[in-house]
């Protein structure tokens, strides 16, 4: 492709994909996809200035206008962010900055040099701040004065403009293509967030303020379970979620839908002046509106960048999406000298996180085969970087799911990564091959038939009992670390056991010879006798840990730590009845029905012989009663404790058996003493009673 074609295809792409994005809420790919393609188009327009055009998607706001809404034409453009990824592009912006500030100072000489690398003075939030921009200096880099930044979430929603005219909110708009808008002005008043009247005694003529409506990771979460159950499709994001509830025909929906709402700029304000961003966040706050937690003025790039780790360590904890952060100028007056490219601020930056969404090709759905026989599809993926990992696998849980994304090999799919989850596709975005891929209709292990055991039911799974996949994701669970923790018997070595047959049933894990380990790959003499001594020593692990070793069906730790205590040895389990079962509490009669059918099975009484045989323990050791600790015990609280509260400590002291006095007396056993402990203390020192103190405590409740 030449240089023209390539620019023409860029920007015909970049188009569709804003009309996806902005107009269907709908996007095919992800933001930082979005940006590569623009950053890729202005180079190439930069490096051949002579097709350059002002249609050119690089030249305008990207957004769209529905023909639905009224249109609203914004008095001051609503413009968009220059985005970065990296702490390096950060650097560059605030270098240009400064150079760009030196440099109006040294025509004006009017704002004092600002130095690259001031010493730090700002505080955090709002409430410490200092002046900035009064000091004059001939010299450039050697300045007195410093450049105040701010920095603050990006919110993840849709970003609106509310025209408040003596104090009262008038119009309300969605950004558009920046210079028009949509009037969504019924729809912004049904947001609690958003003062309908400014609660300031003489608010200004004409105040337009800007910010990002958005929906909480938990509403967005419920909504879509709302809207599904009615029905309808499900939105693939929180800021979908909130820009489709924004722009409902009927302002009734969006009161329904909980949206909420962040400022984060201003547009055209008349009868108000502010000096700093700052100030201006600070008065809005005055005005009723709720302002982001965590937003910090700075004085250096480090204190930028101290808050930058500081969010990505904190994103996933915040109730609502954010996609990065937005560093802004603080000094209203410098912003204003800064000024404007065509299509963003040079006094703002926005440094995005790395893409939690990505496209690549589904190249290949493996089907696993679990340790129950259930069958699952797993997504072999062109490897692609997803949240500063590169992925090349994602699960697609069951075949319903393949169904519901009608996704098969060779399609082009979207990929998601929220948290620290295995990613996830979203959907499809291209076809390659024609429906979806359906589930075998054999084993891929063993051949056998795979079967729905019951209609209703989601599994497909292989019946065979003997099935070799089955059986390797068996000996992988029962030497798990929850399981009978064998160290260093790993899925790698377990396969090259299987291979060289010497593993037929769990119990000749315990057969394995020392020579056996020798043969393995990278199996010298110590990991061999490692491995040797952690089979051994696995041989002791409690009943409970054994029964969850096993693989019953239905049962997790938590029951087989319940049937353990109660029965105590296995032999006492065989002999349960399904009435022996259902007296546990958290027994059922489907689960206590589906034991008694499982230790019935000959199978699995030859299998628990041949463990026993092994000198696996067969045993639940007796524990103290957990609760009984302090059983007859008294216990004297006086003073004031550290961490606890009396009635905490109390609490403690009760639920592990003991009991609490209000004097002390020989018959005290403990004294508990915090700060300014008086004469009950004394008492206890003459009596001779023994004297805790709050960390002496800590160490008796451990
Ligand atoms: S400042 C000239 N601050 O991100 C634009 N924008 O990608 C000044 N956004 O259009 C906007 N959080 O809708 C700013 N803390 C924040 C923001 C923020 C989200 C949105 C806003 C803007 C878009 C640019």
């Amino acid at each position: 492709m030449n240089t023209k074609s390539r620019i023409d295809h860029l920007r015909k792409e970049i188009s569709r994909h804003n009309e996806l994005y902005y107009g269907k809420e709908n996007p095919e790919i992800s933001d930082s996809e979005y940006d590569n393609l623009v950053k890729e188009l202005e180079e190439l327009e930069k490096a051949h200035p002579k097709f350059a055009s002002k249609e050119s998607p690089t030249q305008k706001v990207s957004g769209t206008i529905s023909s639905s809404f009224a249109q609203v034409k914004h008095a001051v453009p609503m413009l968009s962010l220059d985005n970065t990824y990296s702490e390096e592009e950060v650097g560059k912006w605030h270098e240009r900055t400064v150079k760009a500030i030196n440099k109006l100072q040294l025509t004006n000489n009017n704002y004092g040099n600002v130095a690259v690398n001031p010493s730090p003075l700002a505080g955090e939030g709002l409430a410490k701040q200092e002046g900035e921009g009064s000091a004059v200096n001939s010299t450039l880099h050697t300045s007195l004065s410093k450049l105040q930044l701010t920095i603050e979430p990006k919110v993840d929603g849709i970003g609106v403009s509310l025209t408040y005219i003596k104090g009262e909110l008038t119009v309300g708009a969605t950004r558009g293509d920046g210079e028009t808008g949509e009037d969504i002005t019924e729809n912004i008043k049904t947001l609690r967030d958003i003062p309908r009247r400014l609660k300031v005694l003489t608010p200004p003529a004409f105040f337009e303020l800007r910010g990002e409506v958005y929906i909480d990771k938990d509403d967005f979460i419920k909504l879509n379970e709302e809207i599904t159950a009615d029905g309808a499709d499900k939105f693939a994001n929180p800021r979908n979620a909130a820009a489709g509830s924004l722009r409902q025909k009927d302002s009734h929906i969006t009161s329904k839908r909980k949206l909420r709402f962040f400022v984060h700029s201003f547009g055209k304000v008349e009868g108000m002046h502010f000096e700093r961003y700052s100030d201006f966040l600070q008065y809005c706050q005055k005005c009723g509106f709720e302002l982001q937690k965590d937003f910090k003025v700075c004085a250096t790039l480090q204190e930028i960048f101290d808050f930058t780790d500081k969010m990505t360590k904190k994103r996933e904890a915040l109730p609502y999406e954010i996609d990065g952060l937005v560093i802004k100028v603080n000094s209203l007056k410098l912003q204003k000298e800064i000024g404007y490219t065509n299509k963003s601020p040079r006094w703002a930056i926005a440094y995005k996180f790395a893409a939690k969404q990505a496209t690549t090709q589904l190249e290949k759905v493996r089907v696993q085969v679990g340790r129950t026989g259930i069958v699952t599809p797993s997504a072999i993926l062109k490897p692609v970087e997803l949240a500063g990992v590169t992925i090349s696998h994602a699960t697609l849980h069951n075949f319903d799911e393949v169904e519901r994304l009608g996704v098969n090999e060779g399609d082009t799919v979207l990929l998601e990564r929220a948290g620290d989850v295995i990613p996830k596709i979203v959907k499809v975005v291209k076809k390659e091959n024609e429906g979806f891929f359906k589930p075998p209709k054999r084993c891929p292990s063993c051949d056998s038939e795979i079967v729905k055991e019951k209609e209703d039911e989601v599994a497909y799974r292989c019946i065979n009992p003997e099935c070799p996949a089955q059986f390797k994701r068996h000996l992988i669970h029962f030497v798990s670390r929850n399981a009978m923790d064998i160290e260093g018997l790993g899925e790698a070595v377990i396969d090259q056991l299987l291979e060289k047959k010497k593993l037929k049933s769990l119990a000749d894990i315990y057969h394995l010879k020392f020579d056996d380990f020798l043969e393995l790959e990278l199996f010298k003499e110590k990991k061999a006798n490692n491995l040797m001594s952690a089979i051994v020593e696995s041989k002791k692990r409690p009943l409970s840990r054994l029964l969850f070793a096993i693989g019953i069906r239905h049962v997790g730790e938590k029951v087989s730590e319940i049937i353990a205590k109660r029965f105590k040895n296995i032999e006492a389990v065989f002999d349960a009845s399904v009435d022996d079962f259902t007296r546990i509490n958290e027994i059922g009669e489907v689960l206590a029905m589906s034991l008694k059918e499982f230790f019935d099975k000959p199978e699995v009484r030859h299998m628990i012989d041949s463990l026993k045989a092994a000198g696996v323990n067969m045993l639940e050791p007796e524990t103290q009663n957990a609760g009984s600790q302090f059983e007859g015990k008294t216990f004297v609280l006086t003073g004031e404790l550290p961490n606890y509260t009396r009635e905490q400590a109390t609490e403690i002291i009760k639920s592990l058996g003991g009991k609490t006095s209000s004097s002390v007396s020989k018959k005290t056993d403990y004294v508990l003493a915090g700060a300014e402990a008086g004469s009950k203390l004394e008492k206890a020192n003459k009596l001779g009673v023994k004297v805790i103190d709050e960390a002496e405590f800590k160490e008796l409740i451990k």
